[in-house]
């Protein structure tokens, strides 16, 4: 299929959403990881268009600020009052200056699962035929609500769209619809969009009007049909939201175990569109993969993980984790039941285990931090051992502070690192230290209260409890071995 380069894509987001029953308008709602006008937009890109036009009104100020941090080139139009899709494209058409030379491609902000193939395909056909307007059409189970697609019973060729609201009761068994997706040649397009009128139900200019004034002009007009009719439905309520999430996480998990992804159980794991794997990979059921997370070969995450714009490394195992911006080196082993926050950087085969905090903590290759623990602002070499429930000091109700441990450490189990404190290489800290101070390479550190034992105090305190009769019997058998 040769690329053919339209002049200008334009957007239709100006609606409100009202069955969205949301602050938030119903473009800029998500499903896998974009927005459902950041999706449209992807495919539109893959048009290479010389101008991207967003048609905007309600909630406008949100809507081009979210607009201008995905794609900075596109360019907005403002519809204050929402008179219909043909003044949409009206208003649209004005922003490029009132007409345009070439191909204009219509789409609506509304349908996430229309693909780039699929506007090739349209805008192909349209420049194939020598086409007026092509209209890209589906046939679908249920067509209440869609405008539809009216065909000359001799010749086939399509005469009109009739919106449902406006059709006759023969019309509305049609079930091949208008997509809202068009290819207009641009001149036409303007000249046609000047004649629509607003004698219909909705009392709007309909842009589906135009294919009939072309037509009776004598120009040529055509469709093309949509292989998939997913492709083409447009979100009106949550509950077509998340019916297309699901659709679209279905096609992006297909395409992952295509590419040699083995997916456990692809009803609960869900992804983004920006998350890549490699080969042989295995997901476990319950994970949820989303933003730039990036998956090495034959790393096996989950089950009941969630990984935000996370690296994990090849061969490397991650079980029952919730990890954020973090990295994972190859062959490292992370949970179960391991939280890893922003800044998190593990060495090859290192581990961070159960119940274990991190958060701007760099750590070495093959260390381990096995149990119960909360690194947080610190750095540890490589081959060292934090012993478990150890605690990094970072906060002092004010600064962070860090700590930094040395290659070939082993400190003991609770431990409290009080920062800023540095344990130089190969040093060793005992079981329950509260280290205040810096210690040397290859020293121990013991940083606890010195043990005291009160001998008979049981007898004398609590005479006659079970505690003084073990403590007896315990005295009889052994003497005074000990
Ligand atoms: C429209 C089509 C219908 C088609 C259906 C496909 C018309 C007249 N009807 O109907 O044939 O089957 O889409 O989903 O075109 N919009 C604006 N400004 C407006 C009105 C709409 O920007 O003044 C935008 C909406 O935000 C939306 C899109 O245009 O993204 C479609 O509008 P909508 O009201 O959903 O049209 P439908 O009634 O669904
Ligand atoms: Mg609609």
């Amino acid at each position: 299929m040769s690329a053919i380069r339209p002049a200008a894509v334009v957007v239709l987001a100006a609606g409100e959403g009202t069955r969205m029953k949301s602050a938030t308008p119903k473009v800029l709602h998500e499903i896998c990881g974009r927005s459902l006008v950041g999706h449209v937009l992807a495919a539109a890109r893959e048009l290479n268009p010389h101008e991207l036009v967003v048609v905007v009104g309600h909630a406008r100020e949100k809507v081009t600020e979210h607009l201008a941090g995905i794609d900075p080139r596109v360019r907005t139009a403002v519809q204050d009052q929402q008179n219909g899709t043909g003044h949409a494209v009206r208003m649209a058409l004005e922003e490029l200056g009132g007409t345009v030379d070439g191909t204009v491609v219509v789409v609506c902000g509304d349908t996430p699962l229309l693909s780039g193939g699929t506007l090739q395909a349209l805008a192909s056909t349209h420049h194939a035929d020598g086409n007026a307007v092509t209209v890209l059409t589906a046939e679908v189970p249920d067509a209440t609500g869609y405008g539809r697609i009216v065909r000359d019973d001799a010749s086939g060729a399509v005469t009109a769209i009739v919106e449902h609201k406006d059709a006759s009761k023969s019309q509305r068994a049609i079930r091949e619809i208008n997509s809202g997706v068009f290819a207009f040649d641009g001149q036409l397009l303007a000249d046609a969009l000047g004649k629509v009128r607003t004698d219909n139900s909705q009392g709007e200019e309909y842009l589906t009007d135009v294919l009939g004034i072309l037509r009776e002009a004598g120009h040529r007009v055509g469709a093309s049909v949509a292989g998939d009719h997913h492709e083409i439905a447009g979100i009106n309520n949550r509950v077509q939201l998340a019916q297309a999430r699901r659709i679209l996480n279905d096609r992006l998990l297909e395409r992952a175990m295509l590419a040699g992804v083995t997916v456990v159980d692809p009803a609960t794991t869900w992804v983004d569109v920006t998350v890549s794997f490699e080969q042989d990979v295995l997901v476990h059921p319950g994970t949820q993969l989303q933003g730039s997370t990036h998956l090495g070969e034959g790393a096996e995450v989950g089950p009941n993980s969630r990984l935000a714009d996370t690296h994990v490394g090849a061969g490397a195992r991650v079980d029952n984790t919730v990890a954020d911006r973090a990295h994972i080196g190859p062959q490292a082993s992370v949970g179960p039941f391991a939280y890893l926050r922003p800044g998190t950087r593990l060495g090859p085969k290192s581990k961070v285990g159960t119940y274990v905090e991190t958060k701007n903590a760099s750590i070495g290759e093959g260390t381990k931090v096995p149990h119960l623990s909360y690194v947080g602002d610190a750095t540890i070499g490589d081959h060292s051992n934090i012993g478990a429930a150890s605690v990094f000091v970072n906060y002092d109700g004010q600064d962070k502070h860090h700590t930094t441990i040395g290659s070939h450490c082993r400190t003991g189990s609770d431990n409290m690192f009080v920062a800023p404190v540095t344990v130089g290489d190969g040093a060793y800290t005992a079981a329950g230290s509260v280290i205040t101070k810096d210690v040397p390479p290859g020293s121990l550190a013991v940083a606890r209260g010195q043990q005291r034992n009160i001998e008979g105090w049981v007898a004398r305190k609590r005479p006659g409890s079970a505690a003084a009769k073990a403590a007896e019997a315990a005295s009889r058998q052994g003497g005074g071995e000990a």
